[in-house]
């Protein structure tokens, strides 16, 4: 969601914040901008559509001088994306320039209040009010820095914000809340940026702002100021992995290369936790006296990270023989959930920064409640909140569709589990380290399901079914959670209409729906419900359904007797079947999507950092 990269240096600003900005198209956006400063000189170029248009429109960069600058891609909030609502936005009389992440709750308020003191407003943005907040304190005579901190005094909701004022050229303030925002340490330049791919090509020092963190930087040289106003000092914190991490590699697409990363991302995840048959969460410091007690779990997330807590679920209460409520991060904010010390609240975000799934860690916090967090992004906002942190070592995630972070999301699932069940010797020691070797092999096993040959199995279904109009994917226990994340997929990138169903539930009601030549995606993989699933497919058959099997070598045979094709996963313990299943759906929705035309890396309306409610 809405894209952010500043530089001051002595290079033309232009094609450095293009290029920051192409790094960060992954987030989602319907316009893009720039604001250039040439001496006392402002020059916004900003219109609706791709980057492309926009390096169009200024010859690459070429056309706009100027050494410093501030960009931005605009995911629409408030006003239709339009070259007027575009960022950046400049205040009532050029004095100040902003580009803005986040949500302006008071917008309307404050606009009033501005509009009564003579300014006028040419767009309907919630940032048009913080450029000319800053300059309505900027005419008081306040100095540029105390203009941004007065106005940030008075907006309510989240914000990342770079800021430039006619008056400070070479001069970039920036400051956030609940929205992400890095620095960049360069030599004789510094940048900042909503994420490091947009500035890694330059630099690999970086800080990451907390709320509520000012920086007012020039080329050589930034001051850091927290909440308050007092002065911090900031350690840049050197990005190990490579530009190639947030690259192609020469994949048509993110979403297939990352697909593809799938068995290095989660041996990484794991491997480091895997210590002589006993599973090592040092990360963590849950004591086997807090697990004794502990009386519930909540799992919470949005999206694909909610389905891993629909996964965790299964794994964990059969595990651990502790209650585990899925719940929606939207949902849980809202509601009255009973918290307490004796609850774990389980958040689980690639991103770090979903806006809902912070707002439900702050909640479970403030009730008293533990918190432990799955997160990919290194010191994003829910590492930092959360009382613990384990990560996902996916590497960067730069298709929106995720992939490899909900593969390592469920792998930490897996080892927080067996980890739980350790501790509480809820597993008996056979049973232990069978699931331990088959946990540690699941890499290669995610490496079969991505051979050629499989791949091409689902290439051919992909290119049988990608017309079809309806799609219903059904499975019983940890298979039908894996049907919500295979249907979600499908939805996002093939735009296609699909359902998730658990198999027994179709009769209810959905049913009703299937007619001749309708696919329905059966998931099969657990022994002791298969011919429980059968039951259900042949019920969807006998109202003419076409039916894809997923299901494992031992039930290969059977299931043949009742589906029209079939793909095979190689077979692992029923609890860990899931992070096998999910690949031939990514793989299937990734070629339907392809079939289909669509844009698989940015599809329609979808964010990857979901940072607004
Ligand atoms: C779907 C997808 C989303 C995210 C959701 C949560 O492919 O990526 O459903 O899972 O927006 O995002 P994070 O995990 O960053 O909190």
């Amino acid at each position: 969601m809405c894209g952010i990269v500043g530089y001051v240096g002595k290079e033309q600003a232009t094609p450095i914040l293009l290029d920051g900005l192409q790094k960060l198209e992954y987030r989602g956006y319907d316009s893009a901008g720039v604001c250039i400063g040439d001496g006392n000189q402002l020059q916004v170029v900003k219109a609706k559509g791709r980057l492309a248009h926009l390096a169009e429109l200024t010859d690459g960069g070429k056309s706009l001088h100027g050494s410093v600058g501030i960009g931005h891609t605009r995911w629409a909030t408030h006003g239709a994306p339009s070259d007027e609502n575009s960022h950046p936005h400049a205040a009532d009389q050029g004095k100040i320039v902003v580009v803005h992440n986040g949500i302006i709750e008071n917008y309307q308020k404050l606009k009033e209040m501005l509009q009564a003191n003579g300014k006028q407003f040419h767009s309907e943005t919630d940032t048009e009010v913080v450029a000319n907040l800053v300059e309505y304190f900027y005419d008081q005579g306040f100095d540029f820095k105390m203009s941004v901190r007065k106005a940030v005094e008075r907006i309510e909701g989240s914000y990342a914000l770079g800021i430039l004022c006619r008056d400070y050229p070479g001069t970039i303030i920036a400051v956030k809340k609940d929205s992400p925002l890095i620095f960049g340490f360069g030599d004789g330049c510094n940048y900042i940026a909503s994420d490091v791919p947009a500035i890694l090509k330059y630099t690999r020092d970086v800080a990451y702002l907390n709320d509520g963190d000012m920086v007012i930087f020039t080329d050589h040289d930034a001051l850091f100021f927290d909440g308050a106003g007092d002065p911090i000092t900031k350690t840049p914190e050197h990005i190990t992995w490579d530009t190639e991490a947030a690259e192609k590699g020469g994949y048509e697409h993110f979403m297939l290369k990352e697909i593809h990363e799938q068995p290095k991302a989660i041996r990484d995840t794991l491997s480091p936790r895997m210590k002589d048959g006993k599973i090592v969460l040092d990360d963590i410091t849950l004591s086997a006296d807090y697990l004794r007690n502990l009386r519930r779990v909540y799992a919470v997330a949005c999206g694909s990270a909610y389905y891993v807590g629909v996964q965790s679920k299964y794994i964990i209460e059969k595990l651990c023989q502790v209650p585990v409520e899925p719940v929606l991060a939207s949902e849980f904010r809202y509601s009255d959930p009973v918290l307490g010390a004796d609850t774990l609240v389980l958040i689980i975000s690639q991103s770090g920064e979903t806006a809902d799934t912070l707002a439900a860690l702050r909640l479970a916090k403030e009730k008293g409640a533990r918190t432990l967090a799955i997160v990919n992004v290194v010191g994003s906002s829910i590492a930092k909140l959360a009382d613990d942190v384990i990560y996902t070592w996916a590497g960067p995630e730069i298709a929106v569709a995720t992939t490899k972070a909900y593969s390592t999301q469920l792998a930490v699932v897996d080892l927080l589990a067996l980890y739980m069940a350790q501790c509480l010797e809820t597993v008996e020691p056979k049973r232990f380290d069978y699931l331990y070797g088959e946990l540690q092999s699941l890499p290669e096993k995610v490496e079969q399901v991505l051979d050629d040959s499989v791949i091409e199995k689902i290439q051919y279904y992909a290119s049988r079914y990608f017309n079809n109009r309806d799609v219903f994917y059904i499975g019983r226990n940890l298979d039908s959670a894996t049907c919500l994340e295979g249907s979600l997929k499908l939805k996002e990138i093939a735009y296609l209409h699909s359902e998730a169903y658990a198999a027994g539930e179709l009769k209810h009601g959905p049913i009703s729906l299937i007619e001749d030549g309708t696919l329905v995606v059966a998931i099969a993989t657990n022994r002791a419900l298969f011919d429980k699933t059968m039951s259900n497919v042949k019920e969807v058959k006998a109202r003419g359904a076409e039916v894809l099997g997923l299901t494992v070598p031992s039930c290969e045979e059977e299931i043949h007797k009742t589906v029209d094709s079939v793909v095979l996963i190689p077979e692992t313990d029923t609890l860990f079947q899931p992070n096998l299943s999910i690949v031939p759906l990514q793989c299937f929705a990734y070629y339907v999507a392809l079939m289909r035309g669509c844009d698989v890396d940015k599809p329609r309306n979808l964010a990857k950092s979901v940072t607004v409610e």
